[in-house]
């Protein structure tokens, strides 16, 4: 909860300047709005769209500017409105919405052999068929000078590509090549809320200063860089999961944030340039569907062919926790690796502790006195070494014992070397109880789990003269178990449609190897002037690039596969279970996971390559479910761009989008008429597609849960042909139990060579 409070007050504040800056006193309050227009019903007397949306513009407004106009996702302009402009201007004929902008955040290797890549290169052959698809990412820009931008070896630009590479500051048009071939930035949605960009703290142009998109972009398609290495951790050949694959950056995220129209724009031009996968390591709060730019722009990109993936937000182990859960959209929960960064804490009674640390410098010779920073600070929560909390007096020459939170982790041993303190211990506390994140600290520190913390300060406490060394134990790899869910990782049921599982799967997303920015040191703190062309960091942030990468070698090599298709085949095969059987677990509880914390599972690319069999969905299929939402023509039309008439006729049921995953919310005896001892029926329908061998599938239903009865008709599906599509029928019968109650399964297609798995996930509410 902490964690998610703090993003709130930032966001306040930045609204309240965003508010104060680019007015005078006087004038009133403007902020940014996207206007969605109904192109198609454009009045007669206009001779193009953009005579009118001037028009209708300077109706309610005679000074302001367009910020954008776009034409591909949505139809539609974003400027700058009084709240009086706004109320004028909805009643216009022709305007479909008129949205407040909204402010999203970034969701802040090992990874191909741990991914089983490296021995299947006859798999997924490093072709012409990759250099082929081309990536775009929305993030903060990149750093052009990386090795991971390397396009030795790569043929002509596809000829299907219709970007650009924009020039601005620290940018030129020779940064772009074979492999980098489009970038373009954003930014006039964040200059008209918070002023002109201040050059000498970041570049106008697609170069990243932040080191967040560097990261991601390489993470998806970074070309192979041998010795690769974050100050000696982690060594090895750094790559991408598509190597060959092409990438288009589009910086939307600045330094205070990415902007909504900004955003939309990036979306709108990444279709017209041709990309065939869009990569957003971005989110914000959940609302409907037709007041959701990321979910518009990935609907019409979706209708083109673009799968568009998205993280799902690091905010848990909360429940409920979720960003980007529209179903057109790939949502993609964390997990760890095989791979640790440990460092040892001894302490003077004996005791020994195992962290982590991503610390490189020189190390202790040996004990020195250990302190409680709740114990040396003046200020009430000291505990936290905020800066310029501490007492120098009391930490010098000391290893200082700091509790996570509140402030960037990094930044707490920067506190602690400031204030004279020579070591820092990082404790969890119960809010992150055993999740363990490695950082770059800037000197000997070790962050430990919340029970080790507990015992450490109870021996301070105690003891008339605590002391403690730490040492630093390198890279460790083949830890188990792995992968297990990230503690930080949001979780389901889906707020919005508890009938639509989601996070979809999850992917490594703690403490990655990537391509990180000139601009600043691996902690990303002003005073922390190291330079690396590679950094480990975690989160959702970097699970998602995982799965647009690999959506991308499934695109090459599958090119007529639609984005629901290439998300079936990632989430149908995707594991849930270690290879002892045992699940696998949350480092949130320490007890096994459930498919609202990892969806279908983890992802397991060489399944995925050939799954059998794919739940495939059409544009139609998401405009159905719209329908079944009780959605309105211009709910619709808002959300989607499209006229489309739900048919009162019919009965639409949200049950039965065509998804790879079952979420089933139940009701509770209390909440439905019949009492105690009532059970209820949920029926889901679905349908497969072929798009392998002939053969015929049988149905297993994993272990009969008691209080559900889970029937499957048919229970055996015969393929002829490539491209048949074969419908069934699940029926769950449920006795009534205590509200928030959950109970999980799994069902699973087989024809003895392929797989096709979906988790199953009753909840009764
Ligand atoms: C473009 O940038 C590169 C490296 O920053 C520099 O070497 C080159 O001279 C620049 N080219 C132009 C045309 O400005
Ligand atoms: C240090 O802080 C702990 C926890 O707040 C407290 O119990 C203890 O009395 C403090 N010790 C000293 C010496 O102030
Ligand atoms: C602590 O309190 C003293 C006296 O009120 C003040 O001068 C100082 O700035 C405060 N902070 C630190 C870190 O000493
Ligand atoms: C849509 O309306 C129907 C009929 O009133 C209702 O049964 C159904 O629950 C509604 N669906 C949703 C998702 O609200």
């Amino acid at each position: 909860m902490k964690l998610r409070l703090l993003h709130t007050v930032a966001l306040a504040l930045l609204l309240l300047s965003q508010n104060g800056v680019a007015e005078g006193t006087n004038k009133p309050a403007k902020t940014t709005y996207i206007i969605h227009m109904d192109k198609s019903n454009m009045p007669m007397t206009f001779a193009d769209h953009l005579e009118w949306y001037d028009s209708s513009l300077k109706s309610v407004s005679d000074r302001a500017d367009m910020l954008y106009t776009y034409n591909s996702v949505l139809h539609g302009f974003s400027t700058r409105l009084t709240a009086k402009e706004v109320e004028l201007l909805k009643k216009q004929p022709g305007i479909l919405s008129v949205m407040p902008e909204a402010i999203y955040e970034l969701h802040t290797t090992r990874t191909p052999e741990f991914l089983g890549l490296e021995k299947n290169k006859a798999l997924y052959p490093e072709s012409n068929l990759a250099s082929e698809v081309i990536v775009g990412v929305l993030d903060t820009g990149l750093w052009p000078e990386l090795k991971s931008y390397d396009d030795a070896g790569l043929g002509p630009v596809p000829s299907t590509w219709k970007g650009t590479c924009e020039v601005g500051k620290n940018f030129n048009s020779s940064s772009c090549n074979k492999k980098l071939v489009g970038a373009r930035f954003f930014s006039r949605g964040y200059e008209a809320a918070l002023g002109p960009i201040d050059e000498s703290k970041e570049s106008k142009s697609p170069r990243d200063d932040d080191g967040h998109g560097s990261h991601t972009s390489t993470t998806a398609v970074g070309s192979v860089v041998p010795e690769a290495s974050l100050l000696g951790f982690a060594s090895g050949t750094a790559r991408g999961m598509a190597t060959q694959a092409r990438l288009a950056i589009y910086k939307v995220c600045w330094l205070s944030g990415c902007f909504g129209s900004d955003i939309l724009a990036a979306m709108d031009k990444a279709v017209q340039d041709g990309v065939n996968i869009i990569s957003m390591s971005i989110g914000g709060g959940i609302t409907d569907y037709y007041r959701d730019t990321i979910s518009m722009g990935a609907f019409n990109a979706m209708a083109q062919g673009i799968l568009v993936s998205c993280s799902a937000g690091n905010a848990g182990p909360s429940s409920e926790s979720l960003a980007n859960i529209a179903p057109w959209i790939t949502t993609v929960g964390a997990g760890t690796l095989d791979r640790d960064f440990p460092a040892y804490v001894t302490l003077g009674n004996g005791k020994k502790y195992e962290g982590v640390s991503l610390y490189n410098g020189k190390s202790l010779s040996g004990p020195v006195p250990l302190v409680f920073a709740g114990n040396s600070s003046n200020s009430s929560s000291g505990e936290l070494c905020f800066t310029g909390s501490l007492v120098a007096s009391k930490v010098e020459g000391k290893i200082v014992v700091c509790d996570r939170g509140g402030n960037s982790r990094a930044q707490k041993s920067m506190v602690v070397k400031n204030a004279g303190g020579v070591g820092m211990i990082l404790t969890n506390t119960e809010y992150y109880g055993e999740e363990l994140v490695a950082d770059a600290y800037l000197l000997p520190s070790a962050a430990i789990g919340q029970k080790a913390g507990i015992e450490m300060k109870k021996y301070i406490f105690s003891d008339p003269s605590p002391t403690a060394t730490i040492a630093s134990g390198g890279t460790e790899i083949g830890v188990q178990p792995s992968p297990v869910v990230a503690s930080f990782s949001s979780r389901g049921p889906n707020p919005l449609n508890p009938q639509i599982l989601k996070p979809d799967l999850i992917a490594p997303g703690v403490n990655i190897l990537a391509g990180w920015t000139g601009a600043v040191g691996p902690t990303g703190l002003d005073g922390d002037k190291r330079h690396v062309n590679f950094n480990i960091i975690s989160g959702t942030s970097m699970s998602c690039p995982h799965v647009s990468g690999l959506a991308a070698l499934l695109k090459a090599a599958h090119q007529e596969w639609s984005p629901a298709a290439i998300r079936s085949a990632l989430m149908t095969t995707a594991y849930t279970k270690y290879p002892n059987g045992k699940t696998i677990e949350d480092v949130a509880t320490g007890i096994s996971s459930t498919p609202f914390d990892y969806g279908a599972g983890h992802v397991n690319p060489t399944a995925a390559l050939d799954p059998g069999l794919v739940y495939d969905a059409t544009v139609e299929d998401y405009l159905r479910f719209l329908c079944a939402l009780n959605y309105t023509s211009a709910q619709i039309k808002s959300s989607t761009n499209r006229d489309y008439t739900c048919d009162s006729t019919k009965k639409y049921n949200v049950e039965d989008l065509n998804y790879p995953s079952f979420a089933v919310p139940m009701e509770t005896a209390s909440s439905k008429a019949g009492g105690a001892g009532a059970s209820s029926t949920a029926k889901y329908t679905r349908t497969l597609t072929n798009v392998g061998s002939p053969g015929t599938y049988e149905v297993e239903v994993s272990s009969q849960i008691p209080s559900v009865k889970i029937l499957v008709e048919p229970e055996s599906l015969t393929f002829s042909n490539m491209g048949e599509k074969k419908s069934y029928r699940v029926t769950f019968i449920a006795s009534s139990m205590p509200s928030g109650t959950t109970s999980f399964a799994s069902l699973k297609w087989s024809d003895g060579k392929h797989s096709v798995g979906s988790p199953i996930a009753i909840s009764w509410t």
